[in-house]
């Protein structure tokens, strides 16, 4: 399928979802300590994804059969939420997305608990940072691998991380995965223009040890190769008419962290 080009109307309704994405993680947030199940998370990402009138793309999503994703330490990604405590000390990944109106809102933290060791909070700063580094980048008028060479370029200043490179961002609209498919390295100057309209999902995944993964027997979380633990950001942002940003999963459509890069905000979608 074609890039899909989302017009004002349309977007305002991807804002809702998107709205409904950042409020609940944020719920999530505040909510996630030790000795919680990760069950419990799901349960409560699950009710407030429907009181806030939205329904969940990731449950049923190829058979995925909960409402957000859970990964833990050495898994990065695509964790299930099940029996597994929460402990101190943890660096817990989430991931949760939702429907309103048929458009789809995605996006993901990582959070460590209670003590955390200094690596581990490095480790999910600069994956944090990087996926800023990756939407101020992603401009109007510039090419859609700026995006993922300034992710690289900023975690590689930041140490020696593995970036995982066979999980991507993605175009975001109609259907939670859309093309084109958005790369977290690589060099800058290539691929499809960036243009109003264009609606992706930026999510760096980022490991302490190796790039290479593997995926469980459960059939989705994905591991590190080498048990290094990994960090994982995502927000869904577009180009509006205006040709300026806006990120449709922040609360304050990412107005605060994208002005540290002098990036200003479109007010269309305010
Ligand atoms: N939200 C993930 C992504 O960022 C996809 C999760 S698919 C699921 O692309 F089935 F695991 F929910
Ligand atoms: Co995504």
């Amino acid at each position: 399928m074609a890039i899909q080009i989302k017009d004002l109307d349309q977007l305002k309704v991807m804002r809702r979802a998107g709205l409904l994405v950042g409020q609940t993680l944020q719920v999530m947030r505040e909510n996630i300590k030790a000795g919680m199940t990760t069950d419990a998370l799901d349960a409560i990402a699950a009710a407030n994804i429907k009181r806030g009138g939205g329904t969940s793309n990731f449950l049923g999503y190829h058979g995925y059969p909960k409402t957000i994703c859970v990964s833990i330490n050495d898994e990065i990604v695509h964790g299930i939420p099940g029996p597994r405590i929460i402990n101190d000390g943890d660096v817990v990944s989430i991931d949760c997305g939702a429907i309103i109106d048929g458009w789809h809102g995605d996006a993901a933290f990582s959070i460590g608990i209670g003590t955390v060791d200094p690596a581990d909070q490095k480790l999910m700063d600069v994956c944090e940072e990087s996926m800023w580094a990756g939407i101020a980048a992603g401009k109007n008028g510039g090419r859609l691998s700026d995006i993922g060479h300034a992710i690289e370029q900023y975690v590689n200043s930041q140490g020696k991380y593995g970036i995982l490179q066979e999980y991507g961002g993605h175009g975001i609209g109609t259907e939670m995965h859309q093309e084109p498919h958005v790369l977290n390295f690589g060099k800058a100057g290539n691929g499809p223009e960036i243009i109003p309209g264009l609606a992706l999902a930026i999510e760096p995944m980022i490991t302490r040890g190796t790039h290479k993964t593997k995926v469980l027997a459960d059939d989705w979380t994905v591991v590190t190769n080498d048990k290094s633990r990994g960090a994982h950001f995502e927000n869904s942002y577009v180009i509006c008419p205006d040709g300026k940003p806006f990120v449709l999963t922040a609360i304050d459509g990412g107005k605060s962290e994208l002005s540290r890069f002098g990036v200003e905000i479109s007010d269309l979608l305010a």
